[in-house]
């Protein structure tokens, strides 16, 4: 399977994202992942589609954004403008899931709907006909640097069998504690997006630490 990493800027220096978006383009990263919260749904606040906005200009990565916000559907048409090409809202947020991925979609994005850890698979239900990913949470939104849920692993095992029966295009993203030691449980089990925030802009060099996280994601074990 092809894997997909898409660093989160959230553990990055917000003085510097210019540097640290061109050192993720140098790494080989796939996505850009821009976690927006709202401190309302989550209980931190970071940035919002101005900030999306102005960094559209120093990167020619596509942008996914991570709406942890109340409403996010007041929101939808702000970052489709900003530039995103995969918008993600929360399935615990927004009743109308339909309504959002449609517009997400109709603006030329991929709409993707997120999942805290212990929401069930089978929340997603006939949604997965109007989606173009999940976005699985492993850790509780809202913080970098938080340990990985290992309970996750066999809800994005479900997932995949969901996708599977359903026989849509869906792609699966795992968010929240992905490393080099997790990264091959979620791949195994069915993720083809990995997003990593503390484990590429922790110590060290981002252009490394994503060319370790690949590998230990695509590495066969046998
Ligand atoms: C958490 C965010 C994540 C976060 C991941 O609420 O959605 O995208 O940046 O950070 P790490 O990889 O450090 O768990
Ligand atoms: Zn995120």
């Amino acid at each position: 399977m092809n894997v997909k990493i898409a660093p989160s800027i959230l553990s990055a220096d917000f003085s510097r994202l210019a540097e640290a978006l061109e050192a993720v383009e140098r790494g080989g990263a796939d996505l850009v992942h821009l976690d927006v919260m709202d401190g309302h749904f989550v209980p931190n606040i970071t940035i919002g589609a101005p900030v999306v906005r102005s960094l559209r200009r120093v990167s020619s990565l596509p942008f996914d954004c991570h709406l942890m916000v109340s409403e996010p559907q007041r929101h939808i048409d702000d970052f489709l403008e900003a530039g995103a090409q995969m918008i993600s809202i929360h399935l615990e947020a927004d009743p109308h899931l339909h309504r959002a991925l449609s517009a997400i979609r109709e603006g030329g994005a991929k709409g993707g709907i997120a999942i805290n850890p212990a929401s069930s698979a089978e929340l997603l239900g006939d949604a997965l006909d109007y989606c173009d990913y999940v976005l699985v949470m492993s850790v509780n939104p809202g913080f970098g640097g938080q340990r990985f849920i290992t309970s996750v692993i066999p809800k994005i095992t479900r997932i995949r069998g969901m996708i599977a029966s359903r026989n849509v295009d869906v792609e699966i993203e795992v968010d929240g504690g992905i490393d080099v030691a997790t990264a091959r449980s979620v791949v195994d089990a069915g993720a083809s997006i990995l997003v990593a925030g503390s484990a590429i802009f922790g110590k060290g060099d981002p252009v490394e630490r994503i060319r370790a996280i690949r590998m230990a994601a695509t590495t066969s074990l046998v």
